[in-house]
Order: structure tokens, then sequence, then C-alpha cells
């Protein structure tokens, strides 16, 4: 999703920073994040579309927040638009066997990995009196579901960032959105524990008879594609969404409503 969030800005004529965590998790070593060369390749490919920056980032960590905010503003002056989009997939379990190291890794990447992202996006663009604060959250989000206690509950806690940051900084010319995808087919549902996987156990179907069935319960009957949340991030960030904030924006194909 982030990458054709960046592919998207790109094709507007924006300077991208491109960022995704360089080694894998210290506490889950198994769990496959982006490989090491992920982020160069992605950048590699964008780059015929426009400026893009990669920098390796982990967002659970202060410093290394800190030092990509230094590095965009370094090379190209300031930050217009952020989009807070990094998460995982561990820990869908029943919540009597959620472990505290799950429980908390999910709120250390998709809770506090977007505080302290909106964070340094803030002071930077207050000062400036304009900017734009864009979370990926979920439907998650909205709604709890079985088995997703960890996800859920670090996704809730992104809507009230959002909201908080959006109450205090609009008179500072920034609005503070979210994102509330629905099932997106990308690498987090795929990934082993993943949704597919973990589901499609419980219903004791095949992974391929569950998608087919959950596409059917999906108003769109579709899954969404990266492309729909890309665009949804383009109208928070354009001019035409100055007078949105707040927001936790559904992109769901009518899976969640409120
Ligand atoms: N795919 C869906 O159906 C869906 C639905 C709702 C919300 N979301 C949310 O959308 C966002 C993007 O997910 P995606 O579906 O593109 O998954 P993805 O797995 O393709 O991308 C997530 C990226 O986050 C990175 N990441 C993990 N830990 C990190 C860390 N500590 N620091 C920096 N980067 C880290 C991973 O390496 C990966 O590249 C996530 O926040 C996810 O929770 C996804």
């Amino acid at each position: 999703m982030g990458r054709a969030i960046a592919e998207s800005f790109l094709r507007l004529g924006d300077a991208v920073v491109l960022s995704d965590v360089g080694a894998p998790l210290a506490s889950h070593p198994d769990y496959e994040v982006a490989p090491p060369d992920h982020l160069s390749q992605a950048a590699a490919e964008l780059d015929a579309l426009g400026p893009v920056l990669p920098v390796a980032c982990d967002v659970t960590d202060e410093e290394q927040v800190e030092a990509l905010f230094d590095a965009a503003v370094a090379e190209h002056g300031r930050v217009d638009v952020l989009v807070n989009c990094a998460g995982l997939a561990i820990g869908l379990t029943p919540v009597t066997e959620l472990t505290l190291r799950d429980w908390q890794v999910n709120i250390d990447v998709m809770a506090t990995g977007a505080f302290l992202c909106a964070r340094e996006a803030a002071r930077r663009m207050v000062p400036r009196g304009a900017g734009r604060i864009i979370t990926i959250a979920s439907q998650a989000g909205k709604t709890g579901m079985p088995l997703l206690a960890a996800y859920s509950a670090s996704k809730f806690a992104v809507i009230g960032l959002t909201q908080s940051m959006a109450a205090e900084l609009g008179e500072h010319g920034v609005t503070v959105n979210a994102i509330c995808p629905g099932t997106i087919d990308t690498p987090l549902l795929a990934v082993q524990g993943g949704v597919y996987q973990t589901f499609s156990g419980a219903a004791g179907r095949s992974e391929d008879e569950y998608r087919r069935r959950l596409a059917r319960q999906i108003p769109a009957r579709r899954f969404g594609v990266p492309g729909d949340v890309a665009a949804a991030a383009v109208y928070l960030a354009s001019e035409g969404a100055s007078f949105v904030t707040g927001e936790a924006l559904n992109v769901t194909g009518g899976q969640e409503m409120h």
C-alpha cells in the first residue's frame, strides 16, 4: 500500500521519501518484514516517475524516526504530507492465547510508530502553518473482530490519536485524518499467520474458498487493491480536502459503514 501511495504522489509531481524497516524485528526475527533490498528496489522502480529518497527506518525507534524526518527536510526543505503506513500481522490468535509480546509489537508498530511519525511531522508542519497527516488505520479500528484483539486495539488507538491531533492542529493549518481500508489484497494478508491462513483455518476451508466467500460478503463483491487506498490518500492531501479533518474514511467496498 505504501508503494502504491508513493506512486500516486509521484504521478502528481510530488517528491517522495519512501521508508520501510531495514532489518528483521528484534522481537520477532522470523516474521517476514520486507527483505533488506525491498526498499531500494521499490525506490529504483519508482525513480522513473520522479524524485524518490529511500530511507530505512524502524518506526518504533524514536531516534530513527527523527532521523527520517531530518533526512526528508534536508533533501526537500519541508514535509507537506505524512502517510503512516507501517503495519504487520502478528498474534492473530484467540485472546486467551495472545502473548504480551505479540500484543506489544502490534501496539509498538501500528500505534506508537504512528504517534512518533505524526509527532515529528507536526513539529515541522506547525511552524509553517500547513500540513497533512494521514494514517492508514483499518476497518478493524472501528469494529472489533475475533482473533484481532491486538491489531484492532492498535487501530482504535490511531483513530483516537487522529481525532486528538486534528482538534489540536486545526488552528495551525494542519489536517489529520485516518483511512480505514477493508480487505486489500497485499502481502500483509497472505503472510504466514496472516488473515488468509488464520481465518481460513478457523473456518476449516482452503484459503481459496475462504477468499471467494469473503469477496461475496463485500458489497462491492471484490477485494480492494492498494490503488483504492492511494486514491483516498491523494484526496485527503488535496486542496479540496482542506476542511476535512479528524475523519476516519472507510475504503472497504461497503464492508464497514460507520
Ligand atoms: N491489507 C489490508 O487488507 C489492510 C487492511 C486494513 C489496514 N491495513 C493497514 O495498511 C497498512 C499497510 O499494510 P499493507 O497491507 O500494505 O501491508 P504490507 O505488509 O505490504 O506493508 C506493511 C509494511 O510495513 C513495514 N513495517 C513493519 N514493521 C515496521 C516497522 N517497525 N517500521 C517500519 N516499517 C515497518 C513492513 O516491512 C511492510 O513493508 C498497515 O498499517 C496495515 O495494518 C491493511
